[in-house]
């Protein structure tokens, strides 16, 4: 927002995040957010308290980016927007506009407008669509910006914070835009959950996933985008917000399997990864030694939350396996039988197998023959195809499959 060339002021409650920020330090890593916050510090476009009074008294909108975890029975937990809302209850200027960025279930705007209880107080709620390790990016280019208010005119004046960004904006109701936000991450879940399902099909037939994925994606109805197969999705925000939707549809009395069958589908596919490297070497994992490279949800983050990669190393783990992994960004993970090493290389000394869960670009450009050469296995389990396959295979690595391919 101090990008677009508003005045921005944060706050919050942990005094230590304030000063990192005055400091010019991220708590997290987030490629060009870096440089963003040097530029509009420097231009004094964003300051930093952690005096409520100081950060909102003044300001004519009010961003709410506080979590909402997940409750023992998988739905949100709203106590934080709750408490963030009483807490501003008294401070706030007539006139002003609460904006609800966190994720947050159907109805949470009324609970908002509640908590505040004041007639000259508006709600409006702006769901978040970035990705981690791309939010700078999505934030410039976004597919669309989605604002329900329960006037127009209320969400037309928080559109208006994002006049300098070009994209379709949707004007719409408090709970359209908090169900948008839900039904977004979920089909994005069940699309991905679909994709691994057929890759393991392609496997089992014999056909590349990836020419699978391009010929589907080739069809604009279904789109070329997060057609990737992986070792299963993971992160801070697809595996809660699809047990969140579960459980907002329960809340009102309907069934909607689908999203139970893609955290099923989830979850089977974290266990086939497991399935195939304890087939490639033998049949028992007790006593064998796994090289794994990544540890992230994904590329691009230091993010560890549900990652697909911990979950199925604990499936190793507890196969009676060892890991030693490397990864670009997590340098301390705590697990029993889980070690960290310092680079791909000192991952794979010694491992009878190498798993590659998380797709870091850095792993393109590992040499096959000096790893090999080092493993005392050749099993090669790429779940993000980020190897040359041939190129590895030349130099004696094996891929095997989770199922011996049947001859068409
Ligand atoms: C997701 C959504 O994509 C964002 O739009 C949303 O704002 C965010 O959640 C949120 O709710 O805050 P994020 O969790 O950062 O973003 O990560 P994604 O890029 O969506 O990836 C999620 C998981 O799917 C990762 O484990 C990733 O490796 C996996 N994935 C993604 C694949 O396996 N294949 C793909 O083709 C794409």
């Amino acid at each position: 927002m101090a990008s677009l060339g508003h005045d921005v002021v944060g706050y919050d409650i942990d005094p230590s995040k304030v000063d990192q920020l005055k400091a010019g330090i991220l708590p997290i890593y987030e490629p060009g957010l870096d440089q963003m916050l040097t530029d509009v510090l420097a231009k004094g476009k964003l300051r930093a308290t952690s005096k409520l009074a100081e950060a909102i008294s003044d300001a004519e909108f009010v961003f709410t980016c506080v979590p909402t975890p997940q409750d023992d029975d998988g739905s949100a937990d709203l106590s934080y927007v709750i408490a963030a809302s009483q807490a501003m209850k008294s401070l706030l200027k007539p006139g002003a506009v609460v904006v609800t960025k966190s994720t947050v279930p159907v109805g949470s705007a009324q609970r908002v407008e509640a908590a505040i209880d004041r007639d000259d107080i508006h709600v409006a709620s702006n769901p978040e669509f970035l990705r981690e390790g791309a939010a700078v990016y999505d934030f410039q280019n976004p597919d669309r910006i989605v604002v329900g208010a329960r006037s127009a005119d209320v969400a037309q004046r928080v559109m208006d914070l994002y006049a300098k960004v070009e994209c379709p904006k949707v004007l719409t109701s408090q709970p359209a835009a908090e169900l948008i936000k839900y039904a977004s991450n979920s089909f994005l879940a069940i699309k991905l959950s679909f994709v691994n399902d057929v890759a393991a099909l392609c496997e089992a037939a014999g056909a590349d996933s990836r020419e699978v994925m391009r010929g589907m994606g080739l069809d604009t109805r279904i789109g070329n985008r997060f057609l990737e197969p992986g070792p299963g999705w993971g992160g801070s925000c697809f595996p809660k917000d699809t047990r969140a939707l579960a459980s907002i549809a329960d809340s009102f009395g309907l069934q909607i399997p689908l999203i139970a069958a893609a955290i099923a589908s989830n979850e089977t596919a974290h266990k086939r990864v497991a399935d195939r490297v304890m087939n490639a070497l033998g049949g028992s994992l007790v006593g064998k030694t796994i090289a794994v490279l990544g540890l992230t949800f994904k590329a691009d983050t230091d993010d560890t939350r549900e990652s697909p990669a911990i979950s199925v190393i604990e499936r190793l783990i507890g196969r009676g396996g060892k890991v030693v992994a490397y990864d670009p960004l997590v340098n301390k993970y705590d697990l029993a039988g889980l070690s960290l090493a310092d680079s791909p290389i000192a991952a794979a000394t010694g491992a009878q197998a190498l798993v590659v869960l998380t797709e870091w670009a850095e792993f393109k450009s590992i040499d096959a023959k000096e790893i090999l050469s080092a493993m005392s296995g050749k099993v090669v389990i790429d779940t993000r195809n980020v190897f040359d396959q041939k190129t590895w295979e030349t130099t004696g690595a094996t891929f095997p499959s989770t199922v011996s391919p049947r001859t068409i």
